[in-house]
Order: structure tokens, then sequence, then C-alpha cells
């Protein structure tokens, strides 16, 4: 029997998903996404090759891969035309895909509506990836939303169309702002349906299929687990859950087929975008982990907050997505770096505590608590198994495992697939 294995996002996003997908994707059959659309950017490196993928799953690259595109996306047409597009001319051609017909679309004006909503929000704005996101859900839920299958259905796509493009219009309108013309957006999406129709399906009966004919799935998560819409820092998260818990709605399989679940964590910790973030800092040394770590946003180039890891915001993510276990990304960027500190709890108004408190305000009053460890000097880019990592460093991650009671399972040392300790294979 094959093994289900979500990789989830353990902290504000970009931890090194796509990289850990690609990867594991060498021992998987299918790599699934099951929701979020095009605010995710996902990094691959490989023979020298570096791709950035918002929309399409990081196994496209493995011609023997199955990736599939699931339900609870929110997709935007012209984005995904793009993106098949740069395969094209990077010369990857040879791959399968499949989008789900359940899946919500994107529009031009959910991502002019984004931007109002943030506009509204003035000083508190959630700074969005502008994608149109939050919209395009917004529209899921008020039931006014389309769907992939509309677009290669004319009467069913005027019609939902017509509803959605109406209720966007009442808002747009009120702030003096137009919105486009029908008739041209709704011939644009009949041609990007019939473009893409090769590849729209039912995924959830391709999926079921796949794992009663034993194949390993491999599900991609996009964002992260501090951005969950409902586990999250609320009101600063997506519009999403990108935990574990919501792989079996977003992707129309049942809870109990899910057999692993691994925490992609950064050794240190990034966030975009604005909301609470108690381990930040911002000095000589955030300066040189954002340089060496590249920290500015695959999607919108925005430079990365740096913070020191959270173990509270690790301990979080653990139990609600059940994660047993850990893999450490980015682990040769803290190289060099003489003092390593670890927050292991908060105090927050005099009170030492290691929950993430629900109430915004009480978790910006929080105080990092920090233990210190020391650093390594020695260059790990190029080891290819855990003995040879620094005494240090092998420390770090032991002191990681103790408190967190989870095994970490893979390391990552480098941007390339190549560099890569596994320590334990799932598939
Ligand atoms: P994702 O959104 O979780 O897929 O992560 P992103 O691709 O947005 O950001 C992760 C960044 O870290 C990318 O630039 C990766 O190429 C890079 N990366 C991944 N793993 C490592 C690593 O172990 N070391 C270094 N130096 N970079 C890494
Ligand atoms: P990957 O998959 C990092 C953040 C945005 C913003 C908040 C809401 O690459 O890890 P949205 O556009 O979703 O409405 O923005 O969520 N955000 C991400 N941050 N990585 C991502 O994806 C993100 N997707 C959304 O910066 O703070
Ligand atoms: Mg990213």
């Amino acid at each position: 029997m094959g093994k289900r294995l979500v990789v989830v996002g353990s902290q504000w996003g970009d931890e090194g998903k796509g990289k850990i997908t690609d990867y594991l994707a060498e021992k998987a059959d299918v790599v699934v996404r099951s929701q979020g659309g095009n605010n995710a950017g996902h990094t691959i490196k490989f023979n020298n090759r570096k791709f950035a993928l918002h929309l399409i799953p990081s196994g496209i690259f493995n011609p023997k891969i199955i990736n599939i595109m699931g339900n609870g996306m929110v997709i935007n047409p012209f984005a995904l035309l793009e993106e098949l597009e740069m395969l094209k001319n990077e010369g990857i051609k040879d791959y399968n895909l499949y989008i789900s017909n359940r899946a919500h679309i994107v529009l031009p004006h959910h991502i002019e509506l984004d931007a109002l909503y943030e506009t509204i929000k003035g000083a508190d704005a959630v700074g969005t990836t502008k994608k149109g996101i939050g919209p395009a859900y917004m529209d899921k839920v008020s039931r006014v939303g389309v769907r992939i299958s509309d677009l290669i259905n004319p009467e069913s796509l005027r019609k939902r169309l017509k509803i959605n493009v109406d209720s966007a219009r009442v808002i747009l309108e009120a702030n003096n702002q137009t919105i486009e013309n029908f008739e041209d957006l709704y011939n644009n999406l009949i041609e990007i349906g019939q473009i893409i129709k090769p590849y729209i399906t039912d995924t959830s009966v391709l999926l079921n299929n796949l794992i009663e004919d034993g194949k390993n799935i491999l599900f991609e998560g996009a964002q992260g687990s501090m951005l969950c819409v409902d586990h999250g820092t609320y009101p600063y998260v997506t519009s999403s859950s990108p935990t574990a818990a919501a792989v079996p709605l977003n992707s129309g399989i049942s809870p109990y087929l899910i057999t692993d679940v691994i925490g992609v964590t950064k050794a240190y910790t990034t966030r975009v975008g604005a909301g609470v973030f108690p381990t930040e800092f911002e000095d000589e040394i955030a300066k040189t982990i954002r340089k060496i770590g590249n920290e500015y946003g695959t999607t919108t180039r925005r430079p990365r907050r740096i913070g020191w890891l959270d173990l509270v915001v690790l301990k979080h993510v653990k139990r609600i997505n059940g994660l047993n276990n850990l893999a450490i990304m980015l682990l040769d960027v803290l190289t060099g770096i003489e003092e390593l500190k670890v927050c292991v709890s908060y105090n927050l108004d005099g009170k030492e505590i290691d929950y993430i408190p629900a109430d915004y305000f009480e978790y910006e009053r929080c105080k990092p608590n920090y233990i210190s460890l020391p650093g390594w000097n020695e260059d790990i880019t190029k080891i290819s198994s855990f003995d040879e990592l620094p005494k240090n460093c092998k420390n770090y991650l032991k002191t990681i495992e103790d408190i967190l009671k989870t095994k970490v399972t893979i390391v990552s040392v480098g941007p390339d697939r190549k560099q890569t300790v596994t320590l334990k294979n799932i598939f």
C-alpha cells in the first residue's frame, strides 16, 4: 500500500516546500496542490537551473509524476497560461497535469478588489500578495464563484460570470472603479478553457483511483500554517487553510487516508506581509541572513522579515497538523553566526506561556524567551550525510527534536535538489 504524505509549511510560508516536494517527487508517483493560488511562490533548483512555480505542482519536472491541481485551489486562468508558457519556453514538455473541474477561478476584478480592501484597511493592511486570492475565496463562499468546469461550458460560464461580475461591479463602482468589459472577459475565458480542456477532470476520482492502485502521493503545501485562516495570526493570514487537516477536503479524499505529515521549517523564521512576529529582529545578523538566504519574496520580491527560530510557533503547528516528521531547511544560512537564539516560550505580561494567544493584541505583547546555542563555522553546503555535520549543527537539530518531540528526517543545506540529506525515508 502506498503512503500519502502531506508537506506542510510550518511557519509563515516560504519554508522551502517547493524544494522538498521536487526532491521527494523522486520517490513519489503523484504530487497534489490542494489550496491557495498564485500567492504561492515555490523555488526549485537542479542541474544549474532555477524555476519559480506559483500554481503548477512542483512535481512537474519529473516526467513520471502525475501532477494534480485540487478542488480547493483558486486558479487565475491567465496566470496558469503564463506558467504553462514558461514551462514550454524552458523546454519542459514531458509532464502529466490534471486540474480539478471544481477548483474556483481568480479573475482580474478579484485583483482590483484585493487592492481596494487593502486600501480600506489603511495602516492595518494585511500586506497581501495582491493576486486576488481573498476576494476569489470570498466569492466561492458567497456562492457567486466561477469554477474551472464553467470554462468549458459556454452556457454555464455566461451565467456564472454574469453573477460574479455583477457582484464585483457593485463594490468597484461604489469606489469609482471600473470593471472589465464582460464580453471581452467572457471570450478570453472561453479561449483559455479550450486550451486547458485536456487537463481538466474530476481529480477526486483520479486521486482516489491512484490511491487504490497503491501509489505514493505527495501533497505539496502552499503558504504556511501560521497563515491559516483558522489557526494562524488572524487577521494577518491568507484566505484558506494551509494545514494537513484541510488537504482531504481540498483534494476530495478521506481524512483517514493521510499517513504522514512533514513540517517544513526554516532553521530560522521569515515572514512577508504584515502581522505579529515575536522573534523578528533587524540588525547586521538579520541583514546577513537576508543576503545569504536570498530572503526576498518569490512572488512579490518583497524583502522578507527575519527572526530567530520560534519553537512556540512550531509546537502550535505540530499540534494543529499532527506533524510526525520535520524537514529543517536553509541550515547553511546560519553558518558563521556565533550565537544562535531559539525561542522556547513567551513572556506575556510577566507570565511565561508556551502557546499562541488567540487574541491578536495579546500575541503582540508576547516577548520571546530565548535559549542560546553555539553556532558553527564549517561550510556545510557540500555534505552528503548527517554524520558530516559539525557537532554544533547536530546539537542545534537535536535541541529542536527534543523540545518538539518530533524527528528531523530531512536536512537541507542549500537550494539545489542535491543539497539535501535524508535521515529516514518516508516513501
Ligand atoms: P516555498 O514557498 O516554501 O516553496 O519556499 P520559497 O521557494 O518561496 O523560498 C525558499 C527559498 O529558499 C528559495 O529561494 C529556495 O531556493 C531556497 N532554499 C531552499 N532550501 C534551501 C537551503 O537549504 N539553503 C539555502 N541556502 N536556500 C534554500
Ligand atoms: P508560499 O507557498 C509567504 C502572505 C502574504 C500576506 C498574507 C495574505 O510561497 O509559502 P494573500 O495574498 O494570500 O491574501 O496574502 O499571506 N502569503 C505568503 N507568504 N509565502 C506564501 O506562499 C504566501 N502566500 C500568502 O504575504 O501576508
Ligand atoms: Mg514561497
